[in-house]
């Protein structure tokens, strides 16, 4: 989960999500049914920054399947750009001071995202992204993870097919994942897929740009990052 440290500052409020505060979703009831409105504003309000969360190992690490210059490139600017964009999209908003997955869920707005959606979005898939390699990793799990991939996919081997066809393709630059699908018949979001025959399971999905499972109540387990690579690397050599 998102654990990114926060700075706190008092500034004047200014409202964001009027047109949501008549909605199931301005409480996030159907997340959570314990969780109270407790953010709703009252003068001063406290403010949160949200920081950049630095990569789990040396950025020089992953060589030779990522270089450090790709690291240093796509978490040191990429990422980084992403937190001080939603910074400034939500300061002095009810979305300030929220979990990064909440802000995620009341952005993506049922499929007509604001436009803090993307960087939020963008923040988490990435601070995922990071989490889902590390030095020396890769092959194949055990224990339990295994054991849900031979029964929802056939073997590992089909798994890793399947997740690689997913990522690559996903037209454009997105996501593929790796994810359990909860059956939850009380979501409220309308988004939510119905139910269905892959409900309790293991499933791959991909998305564009940076829609990712959250919105749909999914436990990502894996991701793929899918640039486009080569206007990444011209972008970089440009400028
Ligand atoms: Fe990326």
């Amino acid at each position: 989960m998102h654990t990114s440290s926060l700075t706190c500052a008092l500034i004047p409020f200014q409202g964001f999500l009027g047109s949501l505060e008549s909605s199931s979703h301005s409480c996030l009831q159907w997340r959570n049914p314990k969780r109270t409105c407790s953010q709703k504003a009252s003068k001063p309000y406290i403010t949160a920054q949200l920081e950049l969360k630095p990569p789990p190992y040396p950025l020089n690490s992953l060589e030779p399947h990522m270089s450090r210059e790709t690291l240093e490139y796509h978490w040191g600017k990429h990422h980084r750009g992403y937190v001080e964009t939603l910074n400034k999209q939500i300061i002095g908003t009810e979305l300030d001071g929220m979990a990064l997955e909440d802000i995620i869920i009341l952005t993506y707005n049922r499929g007509d995202p604001f436009p803090a959606f993307n960087s939020a979005a963008q923040i988490w898939n990435h601070d995922f992204f990071w989490e889902s390699m590390k030095p020396g990793g890769g092959g194949k799990p055990t224990g339990n993870l295994l054991q849900l991939i031979e029964r929802d996919f056939g073997s590992y081997k089909e798994f890793v097919k399947e997740f690689k066809l997913a990522a690559s393709t996903q037209f454009g630059s997105g996501w593929a994942w790796l994810a359990y699908k909860a059956n939850r018949l009380d979501v409220g979001n309308s988004i939510n897929p119905r139910p269905s025959e892959e409900d309790k399971k293991l499933v791959i999905v991909k998305t564009p740009n940076a829609v990712n499972p959250l919105v749909w109540d999914y436990s990502p387990l894996l991701t793929i990052d899918v640039w486009e690579v080569l206007i990444h690397s011209m972008t970089h050599q440009i400028f």
